[in-house]
């Protein structure tokens, strides 16, 4: 399989437009029964307002060529000169069964307990904050709220509530509010809502070159007040972001894992 990743760029929501166009005018729908095609969809991000992402994966490279060679593609050509469209190809490979980069992901993360004194970049912290609002949440019910302590201020608080910010510029408390939070009996999903946006954070954060760790160890009380937040949000970690020191030697127990068969049992 193969997969293609077209990000379109215009101005004054042109790519928009174009996609609305794309799928009015029925061309998306003729694309998808050429053959060999298995999907083909656009994707909005609400960072960059002005940029698509169009991602479509076909059964091979023979069947890439021919939808290239059809028809309908001097019909995507005429809409994308009429949008006045950037558009630039940022992969072109094989889709494997698993995904490597992926799982290169899941094997990087690890705890970092030594910051260096740079800032993260408002982009990359744009991209992590993204990933925690696609995280998934009981009944699709979002009670994640996130501050991001980068002020000299805000990170003094920070050091008042807990001893391991590790000297990290830039502190994503990510919290709940437990009045927004799906409630089954007496219990609420309030906390695992937010672990699971904060995971997806921590893991986007790895993905693009920030290294971070997850913090429990900090006065959750004092933060509330400190931060001054409202009665019904909590917060539920620290999660400190940055890059790793030189001389950081990295968690030694990060390699320790127990066996899988202490961890699965097959019923
Ligand atoms: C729920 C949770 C709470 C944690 N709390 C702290 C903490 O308060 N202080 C700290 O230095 N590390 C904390 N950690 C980091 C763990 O010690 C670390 O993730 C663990 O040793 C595994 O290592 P790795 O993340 O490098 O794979 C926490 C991790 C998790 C998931």
């Amino acid at each position: 399989m193969l997969t293609i990743n077209i990000y379109y760029t215009g101005v004054n929501g042109s790519a928009k437009k174009f996609v609305e166009e794309m799928i009015t005018s029925g061309l998306v729908d003729k694309i998808r029964s050429e053959k060999g095609n298995i999907s083909y969809e656009y994707f909005y991000s609400v960072i960059d307002e002005e940029t698509v992402l169009l991602k479509d994966v076909w059964e091979n490279v023979e069947d890439l060529d021919s939808h290239h060679k059809g028809e309908l593609m001097e019909s995507i050509a005429k809409l994308r000169e009429k949008y006045q469209l950037k558009m630039k190809v940022m992969q072109y490979k094989n889709r494997e069964e698993y995904n490597e980069d992926f799982e290169t992901v899941i094997r990087k993360r690890t705890a970092t307990r030594k910051f260096k004194n740079k800032e993260v970049p408002k982009h990359l912290i744009d991209k992590i904050l993204e990933a925690g609002r696609l995280a998934p949440t009981a009944k699709n019910l979002q009670p994640q709220k996130i501050l991001v302590v980068t002020s000299k201020e805000g990170l003094k608080l920070i050091d008042e509530v807990s001893p391991c910010r590790y000297n990290a510029p830039c502190v994503m408390v990510v919290c709940s509010d437990k009045s927004k939070a799906f409630i089954k009996e007496d219990s609420s999903t309030y906390i695992v809502d937010a672990s699971i946006v904060a995971t997806h954070m921590m893991l986007e954060a790895t993905n693009v070159g920030i290294d971070n760790i997850w913090i429990e160890m900090f006065d959750k009380k004092k933060l509330k007040e400190v931060f001054q937040l409202d009665k019904d949000i909590f917060p539920i970690c620290l999660l400190p972001m940055g890059y790793k020191s030189d001389d950081y030697l990295g968690n030694p127990n990060h390699l320790i894992r127990k066996n899988i068969k202490e961890m699965v049992e097959y019923k």
